[in-house]
């Protein structure tokens, strides 16, 4: 069945079934966090998932806009970066590209485009940690070496709930040991006031397959059944969501 013509279990509205042209922002990849001018912070995320959703949720019908980390993966020559200088607003493309590099730039992003957004898939592997202060050039060896010192980033999640546009759903990503993958879940649910949460065992972070389960702020618990490659999980993904 192709991904356009998935059923969403949780929607009896066809407009919001298949889209209708409503605004959905994903994020995805990682964030890096400058340490100097020439090195970062940063982690192993390859942002393959959000780029599957964001591609499965504009195949259902929605106005993507994809927000990405610094990624090797390349992304889909259909997600197009917006002309510099131009309004947002006369910029309105079905697939529009946007880039990010550090947890301060994503939060920037994420203030201008929440309001807009009737649809967030929060799949960035946001920092937790960054360098308190950002050395000039290129910092020196030396043989006593160095501490760092690490400021906690705000959860951007939580942090920009009061950018979000009334009644918009908002689903964001939880990687945990899988023993406390459930109880974190849930937490995060709460704590980040979202509409669902995809649940991963860590080993999820840069593998090919998905064993991810959403849970649902209803109550709800949803699985597909068995482990899918990435894609096959996006377009089963996109179906609940949307
Ligand atoms: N997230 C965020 N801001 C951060 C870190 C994470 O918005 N500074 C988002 C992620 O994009 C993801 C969700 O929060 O959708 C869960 O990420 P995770 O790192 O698992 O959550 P934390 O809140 O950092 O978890 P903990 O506090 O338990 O480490």
């Amino acid at each position: 069945m192709p991904a356009s013509d998935a059923v969403s279990p949780l929607s009896d509205d066809p407009g919001s079934r298949r889209g209708a042209h409503r605004r959905a922002l994903v994020t995805a990849g990682p964030t890096e966090e400058p340490i100097d001018e020439v090195r970062f912070l940063g982690n192993r995320s390859s942002g393959r998932m959000g780029l599957a959703i964001a591609d499965a949720l504009l195949a259902c019908g929605w106005r993507v806009t994809l927000a990405v980390g610094p990624i090797r993966t390349e992304v889909p020559t259909h997600f197009r970066e917006p002309i510099p200088g131009q309004e947002i607003d006369r910029d309105d493309p079905q697939a529009r590209l946007l880039r990010f590099r550090t947890s301060h730039e994503l939060e920037g992003l994420l203030r201008r485009e929440l309001p807009q957004s009737d649809l967030v898939v929060m799949a960035a592997a946001v920092a937790d940690f960054r360098p308190r202060s950002v050395g000039e050039g290129k910092l020196r060896r030396s043989a006593q070496g160095m501490t760092l010192e690490l400021e906690g980033v705000p959860d951007l999640l939580a942090s920009t709930v009061p950018s979000r546009k009334p009644g918009a759903r908002v689903f964001g990503f939880a990687l945990e040991p899988a023993e406390r993958l459930e109880a974190s879940a849930r937490d995060k649910l709460v704590r980040k006031d979202l509409a669902g949460i995809v649940a991963n065992p860590l080993e999820t972070m840069d593998a090919a397959d998905v064993d991810g389960t959403v849970f649902l702020r209803d109550g709800r618990v949803l699985a597909p059944g068995s482990r899918l490659p990435k894609d096959a999980f996006a377009r089963w993904l996109a179906g609940v969501i949307a």
